[in-house]
């Protein structure tokens, strides 16, 4: 099969966030996976893991949304400020009913991103808060001047504000943020919006809508039509920077979604199907948007996507602990080439969720850590964030599958040039058993180097405790050139990402 790039045809800049990420007050994903406190044995900076912290910049982590998930809408961000021992102790009754001992709060939350060097997202409480609590909050993170919130941050000890970059203005309002309708939502989110001030002409804050879940095109559409407005003194883009999309790939069903770990190639192809179902999403959701935003001002934020399995046996079932295979590696690989290739809509992405939680790139045990093969998938693709997407298109790809209504193309691809120059490939072998002959025709370019790694194994094959590395990124250099095309085979269930001069 051939894949063919316009090098010179550029299509849109990918932004940096479509390579985002989510962490919520859920399971082991901020206790333990990211903040241990300044008192362990763990290695840690002011309390954030080490390893863990090291691992996401290398992996160059651009965005991270905190505290939730369902967990915002019941969040009070007071109750997670000053001094630790006089912080609020509260059961976390929406994730396993355990202890939330506020520890880990908003001045925490803004050093961690600052030892990440990581752009903020910051998600409201619509459901249960006030509009005064929202509005306070945002005073009390970015206002430099005399005022109750300004002081009560310096008298935590930061004297200087921080950044918001983007802020949510509710979380799921559809479910559990609140159980709204689209119309009630709408007006509420134009009212909550409107306190969000702009207190920093350096950094104004992008504020996100909350959108749909899956397909309900009829709450974008509802919402868009209330929501949406020209051009605003309050914000770059009137009432909203950012309609939230919310998709999860579940293999079987909600109440038995199926194992993470122990799955046939009819759950694979099942998988990966539902994975690719994410481009119809975007097609269609956009097509509403356009009608209101057709020149594209805001952005389709797709600030929770992942696959969702079964818990791992043993394991609380409210901490959504989950293993991650090769089959997550290839649907990430799939999800990011459809964010790419839709960079024109999608300015925003955040995986499900960063540590411990769901989809993760990151897995720990006690001061033992691993990288997952999804982790794997976002080094890879790193040289995308910022670059431009090019033309590229694929003639002769197979279908393949098991069942008729879960087959799928068996190569999918993205490309994007750098400013640097590089074009940046990255091409997924969906197979779960064959190898995939490619050929890569440039219009004009005859590579003169190229850098490739690759990340491969068996469909179940993934990182445990005992075995870190049985799945990791490697150097890939199989391939041949002449002219200006580029040959080599794409194993089985494999992602290869190539940097071409
Ligand atoms: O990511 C887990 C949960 O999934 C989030 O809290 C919620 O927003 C979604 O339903």
């Amino acid at each position: 099969m051939q894949i063919f790039i316009n090098e010179k045809n550029k299509k849109g800049h990918i932004n940096p966030e479509i390579y985002g990420h989510f962490s919520e007050h859920l399971g082991r994903c901020i206790y333990e996976g990211l903040y241990v406190g300044e008192n362990s044995d763990i290695p840690n900076v002011n309390g954030m893991r080490k390893d863990v912290v090291d691992a996401l910049k290398e992996m160059k982590i651009p965005v991270l949304r905190w505290p939730g998930g369902c967990f915002a809408d019941e969040y009070h961000w007071k109750d997670g400020i000053g001094p630790k021992e006089k912080r609020k102790r509260m059961i976390n009754t929406h994730w396993g009913g355990v202890l939330e001992d506020n520890s880990f709060g908003t001045d925490e939350y803004f050093e961690l991103c600052g030892q990440l060097g990581c752009k903020t997202y910051v998600n409201g409480n619509v459901g249960s808060g006030t509009v005064q609590e929202m509005s306070e909050w945002v005073e009390y993170v970015t206002f430099d001047g005399v005022s109750p919130m300004a002081d009560l941050r310096k008298a935590n000890g930061h004297e200087k504000p921080w950044k918001i970059d983007y802020f949510g203005v509710g979380n799921e309002s559809w479910g559990c943020g609140g159980n709204m309708t689209p119309e009630y939502y709408a007006n509420l989110y134009r009212r909550y919006q409107t306190y969000i001030r702009q207190y920093r002409n350096d950094a104004p804050i992008k504020k996100v809508c909350c959108g749909p879940n899956a397909s309900d095109y009829f709450w974008t559409k509802d919402v868009m039509k209330t929501c949406y407005s020209q051009p605003h003194p309050d914000s770059a883009h009137g009432y909203m920077d950012g309609l939230s999309l919310h998709y999860y790939v579940v293999p079987e069903n909600w109440s038995k979604k199926g194992s993470a770990t122990d799955f046939d190639e009819k759950s694979w192809y099942k998988t990966i199907s539902k994975a690719l179902y994410m481009d119809e999403l975007i097609v269609r959701h956009s097509a509403i948007m356009d009608q209101y935003d057709p020149e594209k001002k805001i952005g389709l934020m797709v600030d929770e996507w992942g696959c969702w399995y079964d818990v791992e046996p043993g394991t609380n079932p409210g901490f959504l602990y989950q293993q991650n295979t090769m089959r997550d590696a290839l649907t990430a690989g799939v999800t990011l080439n459809i964010f790419n290739k839709h960079c024109d809509r999608v300015k925003m992405a955040c995986i499900a969720q960063l540590v411990n939680v769901l989809q993760a790139v990151i897995l720990t045990e006690g001061s033992k850590m691993i990288l997952t093969p999804t982790y794997h998938v976002f080094h890879m693709y790193r040289h995308h964030q910022g670059a431009e997407l090019v033309e590229s298109f694929i003639e002769g790809n197979k279908t393949i599958g098991v069942e008729a209504e879960y087959q799928v193309s068996e190569v999918m691809e993205s490309v994007s040039v750098g400013a640097d120059g590089v074009v940046n490939v990255t091409v997924n072998n969906l197979s779960a058993s064959g190898a995939a002959p490619i050929e890569i025709s440039f219009t004009e370019l005859e590579p003169s180097s190229i850098e490739a790694s690759i990340l491969t194994g068996g469909i179940r094959e993934h990182n445990t405790f005992e075995e870190p590395e049985n799945i990791k990124e490697k150097t890939f250099t199989e391939f041949k050139t002449e002219g200006r095309k580029i040959s080599f085979t794409a194993p089985a269930c494999s992602i290869i990402s190539l940097r071409i001069k």
